[in-house]
């Protein structure tokens, strides 16, 4: 371990949303929810606490966990669904330079990502907004999967195809449309259709869904492929499914556009969000749904990620036991544990 990774690996997972916080505002909208959701399907926690198991294909098993949780295995593509995924390259570039001229013994999270995004903007030609969340993320992937590995990948990307193409105020634009009803389409009530996106980066990564619908029976309707043979949770369509009753955790999904257009949390998903694991934003209509809960009432963009589990409780009371009592984080972390506590009985 470097000396830079090291001072970045003196944060936890807490103190990184913190920095994260302060940082979403100067970050572009088009990147915005996409950095913050990305952040949550990575959690620093549940990646430590598998670092540090005894037997981690045991408690893998234990936590329920399926698919690719390893940031390991996908270090260049963890983030393709953002649009600053074409200029990973610079950023991966200037934070290694940082990482090898870095000689301090301490930094703040927030400043350094600033001062990747600035430099990398440079060598990119565009405006650091694009790039300061691809920034965060460059310094977290480093933090996990450690300063060999970060450096071993090629940092290769592929050409952005679909909406992914257009440009950043273009793809903002497309994403906060509704599809067209017809003429008489201000006569129709429950049989309004939408589209869910779940592939930005693909033209074909969409499906139908009618007016107050839930996410994942939409997605299970559209049988245009063997979906099972992509992903192995994939039963019926495209998102992984299994109780579609908010009991098994598999339908976790991000939005990263139309979030105001899903139905409210109910106090069922926001209990089960804690229990699994998954950090949901405190908000009425947040970024991270279960997508059997979540209903549609206009167009929508989401993002599936690649695993799901049951950690909640396991892993953030290891992660609570490892705190200072009187810092910010510490203390917001104890308030989320207390609520999964509460909930959870
Ligand atoms: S399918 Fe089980 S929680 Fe949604």
């Amino acid at each position: 371990m470097n000396n830079y990774e090291k001072c970045l690996s003196n944060f936890n997972e807490s103190a990184w949303l913190e920095s994260l916080g302060t940082l979403l505002p100067s970050i572009h909208e088009v990147d915005r929810d996409a950095t913050a959701i990305w952040f949550r399907f990575y959690p620093l926690a549940l990646q430590r606490f598998l670092a540090d198991a005894e037997d981690k294909a045991r408690e893998i098993q234990k936590l329920v966990i399926q698919g690719d949780y390893e940031l390991t295995d996908q270090i260049d593509t963890s983030h393709s669904f953002l649009y600053g995924h074409r200029y990973w390259k610079e950023v991966k570039t200037e934070i290694k330079h940082r990482a090898d001229a870095f000689s301090g013994d301490s930094l703040e999270i927030a400043d350094e990502a600033r001062s990747i995004a600035q430099a990398a903007s440079k060598t990119a030609g565009v405006g650091e907004s694009l790039l300061l969340g691809m920034a965060a993320i460059g310094l977290m992937t480093l933090v996990q999967v450690g300063w060999d590995e970060f450096k071993r990948s090629p940092g290769t990307t592929g050409t952005p195809h679909g909406l992914l193409a257009k440009t950043p105020d273009q793809i903002v634009a497309e994403r906060a449309k509704d599809d067209s009803q017809g003429i008489f389409g201000f006569l129709r009530t429950v049989d309004r259709q939408y589209t869910v996106n779940w592939q930005d980066s693909r033209s074909s990564g969409s499906f139908r869904i009618k007016n107050d619908a839930d996410i994942a029976s939409a997605s299970a309707l559209d049988q245009s492929q063997n979906w099972r043979s992509k992903d192995a949770r994939c039963w019926e369509g495209v998102v992984p499914v299994e109780c579609r009753s908010a009991a098994c955790g598999t339908c976790w999904v991000g939005v990263v556009g139309g979030k105001e257009k899903l139905s409210e949390v109910q106090r069922l998903e926001r209990k089960q969000m804690q229990v699994f694991g998954y950090n949901q934003p405190d908000e009425p209509k947040p970024l991270l749904r279960l997508a059997c809960q979540a209903k549609a009432s206009g167009n929508v963009s989401i993002v599936i990620p690649p695993w799901n589990g049951v950690f909640g409780r396991k892993v953030y009371e290891v992660e609570e036991s490892k705190l200072e009592p009187a810092t910010t984080s510490a203390r917001k972390l104890r308030e989320t544990l207390a609520s999964v506590a509460a909930k959870g009985e």
